[in-house]
């Protein structure tokens, strides 16, 4: 699988990473984890994104891989360690955060710790990127970074304090191309696209009840992309995401040990051909309403 310089950081990215938050809100068994995550790592997946309020997702992935800690760069975040919806971004209990995440993780360290989307008030404050700094001089974090968007992810890269930045990136989520990702370019600041196949919102023949996929179902009814009807929608989608210039690695979520070898297979091909990608940027010039910012 291709990998990519993870921005100034050590870190070779595998471009299809693991996005653990599904696992741990549809409460997916440890047997059905272990085997989606032994084989993807066997096959040369080598990104892990988890968080501190997915449910029991740091201990099914600590549970399944802990012992292979190697294989792996593990990424998670903090600053919700009561549940989502209840945010503490005081740097005391930032701190606490990481230590638990670590050892729900089975490791003595992960890779990376993000700031869990706080605001851009939180950010401008310092305090909470203060504890992430000092979370990695105790050696609990290699790195430190902002997961987010709009205008506090584009003020994590311009303060010059974070390494990676983890974005919505997709066909239904385009805000980032022109607001933060040329900068983060220029700063050499690792890109992770989060919900990197728009949440394949285009499955849904009605509006899902779901209100986490409403947008992008929403807004791809309105895009009406042709190849969303065809056989390789989520191949397009994805290499998509993985065009976009100072896009390094897409985490994509799913519960099913065979989705993540669909989704390698369709990398092969690579990067879109330019046509097809300036075909869809160009729709979204179009048809994108003022109000389809970043979704979080
Ligand atoms: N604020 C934040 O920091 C934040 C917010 C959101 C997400 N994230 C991170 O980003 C990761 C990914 O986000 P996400 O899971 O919301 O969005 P996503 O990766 O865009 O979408 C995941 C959904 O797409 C489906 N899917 C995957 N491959 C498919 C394929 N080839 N064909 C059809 N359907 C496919 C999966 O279903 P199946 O289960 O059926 O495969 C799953 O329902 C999360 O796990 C999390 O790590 C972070």
């Amino acid at each position: 699988m291709e990998r990519r310089r993870l921005g100034a950081t050590d870190m070779e990215v595998s471009v299809l990473g693991f996005g653990g938050s599904e696992i741990g809100y549809q409460r997916v068994s440890g047997r059905t984890v272990a085997r989606l995550l032994e084989g993807a790592l066997d096959a040369g997946l080598n990104v892990v994104d988890t968080a501190e309020c997915y449910e029991d997702s740091e201990v099914l992935i600590g549970r399944a891989i802990g012992g292979r800690r190697r294989d792996y760069h593990l990424l998670t975040k903090c600053g919700h360690s009561g549940g989502w919806g209840r945010a503490d971004w005081r740097p005391g209990a930032l701190l606490k955060s990481i230590e638990r995440s670590v050892q729900r993780l089975a490791t003595d360290h992960v890779d990376l710790v993000q700031l869990h989307s706080c605001s851009l008030d939180v950010l401008r404050r310092g305090d909470a990127i203060a504890a992430l700094e000092r979370a990695r001089e105790r050696g609990l974090t290699r790195y430190i970074g902002y997961s987010g968007d709009g205008e506090a992810a584009r003020y994590a890269v311009e303060c010059g304090r974070f390494d990676t930045l983890q974005t919505s990136v997709s066909i239904a989520d385009q805000e980032a191309i022109e607001l933060t990702l040329p900068l983060a370019v220029e700063r050499k600041v690792g890109v992770i696209a989060k919900r990197p196949i728009a949440n394949a919102a285009w499955r849904y023949a009605r509006k899902p009840a779901e209100s986490y996929y409403q947008p992008y179902w929403t807004r791809l009814r309105a895009l009406d992309y042709d190849f969303v009807r065809g056989a390789e929608a989520a191949a397009t989608a994805l290499r998509f995401t993985l065009s976009v210039p100072g896009v390094h690695t897409a985490i994509v979520g799913t519960t099913k040990p065979e989705r993540w070898k669909e989704n390698a297979a369709s990398l092969r091909a690579g990067r879109l051909p330019p046509a097809v990608f300036d075909c869809i940027r160009a729709r979204w010039r179009e048809i994108a309403e003022p109000s389809w910012d970043g979704q979080v």
